[in-house]
């Protein structure tokens, strides 16, 4: 697939399977070539605008190194650093932008404003637009995870089980994001998805109706429960994670009284943990995925997650392969 040259990516469901292939086919010849020890310019003099309105570990390094490895450079850049802060619109940013380099890519997760303002730039942009994620997808995460399961059990993934549970946290209420977009995904690929949560932190009911629209066309199966152990029965692949909730409310603000609302369900809800004994219910060979930062002891057990069933660093690993994939195919010259 060669047209993919100056596409916008919010969300891989605005993209075919073979599209998505060639992605995946993309990474894993540029890992293979990292590997080898081959240098490539294939980004030379190309320019990558990174805008992050939160922090970011994996996300900010990979896209940068990815620039960096193909003989681009990446601005790193934060609202505050940019007129954004002082109120400059979507429109004025990427029209200046768009005359200045190849690419813009955002990660901004306010709920109810992230997407919308990255489709306002995508709509304003002659550039491509890159999701670093926003409120409602995190396309960058999911096609790790794909990859990255496709290492671990072969490129056929008609039938493997992946469990998604909710899993309780205390740093911050994560993104719905990471979840949504692997649902979306994974049962495109035949996968068997099964997601686990407190009634209190569903997922957008849209993007569930859409994702079981997959799951139909692909002839697997996308299903709900209420316990951690109903997921991880028999599971291939387990993903303890938490999410927050209310992204779907229309007028959720992050004020106070949400903000205590939301405590009060987490707290509740402490004892979802991934932990040997639950872990133990999913297939001997099993693997562990985190798209991590991880809240260690509270999501997930250390004895779990630093285990030889987890695969959190090949995964974090592949965020860099599906990034410079990604990269070459969107902003590559022809
Ligand atoms: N998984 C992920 O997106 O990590 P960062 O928040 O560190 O980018």
């Amino acid at each position: 697939m060669t047209s993919l040259f100056g596409r916008h990516l919010i969300t891989f469901d605005q993209w075919s399977r073979t599209e998505i292939d060639t992605v995946l086919d993309m990474a894993d010849e540029l890992k293979r070539r990292r590997a080898a020890g081959e240098v490539l310019d294939w980004l030379k003099n190309r320019t990558l605008f990174m805008i992050f309105f939160e922090q970011s570990t994996r996300t900010r390094n990979s896209m940068e190194a990815a620039m960096t490895q193909l003989g681009g450079h990446a601005h790193d850049l934060t609202a505050e650093k940019m007129q954004i802060s002082h109120g400059e619109t979507p429109r004025d940013t990427a029209k200046v932008l768009s005359r200045m380099g190849e690419a813009i890519a955002i990660r901004n997760c306010f709920y109810g404003i992230g997407n919308r303002y990255l489709n306002d730039i995508a709509a304003h942009a002659d550039i491509p637009l890159i999701s670093m994620q926003d409120d409602v997808y995190h396309p960058l995460q999911a096609i790790a995870d794909l990859m990255t399961i496709r290492e671990h059990c072969g490129p056929d993934l008609r039938g493997r089980k992946v469990a998604i549970s909710w899993a309780y946290a205390a740093s911050h209420a994560k993104p719905l994001s990471v979840p949504q977009s692997q649902i979306l995904l994974f049962p495109r690929y035949g996968m068997d998805v099964v997601v686990a949560h407190p009634p209190e932190f569903p997922l957008q009911p849209d993007l569930v109706a859409r994702a079981q629209q997959h799951a139909a066309q692909n002839g697997c199966r996308l299903t709900f429960t209420e316990t951690m152990e109903d997921a991880l029965r028999d599971a291939d692949i387990v993903i303890p994670k938490n999410w927050g909730g209310f992204a779907h409310i229309p007028d959720f603000t992050d004020d106070e009284p949400h903000r205590y609302l939301m405590r009060n369900n987490l707290e509740r809800h402490r004892d979802w943990i991934c932990d040997e004994r639950r872990f133990a219910l999913a297939r001997p060979d099993a693997r562990v995925m985190h798209a991590l930062p991880a809240d260690r002891g509270r999501e997930v057990t250390d004895a779990v997650l630093d285990s030889p069933n987890s695969i959190i660093y090949d995964e974090a690993e592949n965020r860099l392969h599906t990034a410079k994939s990604l990269l070459t195919l969107l902003l590559g010259r022809r």
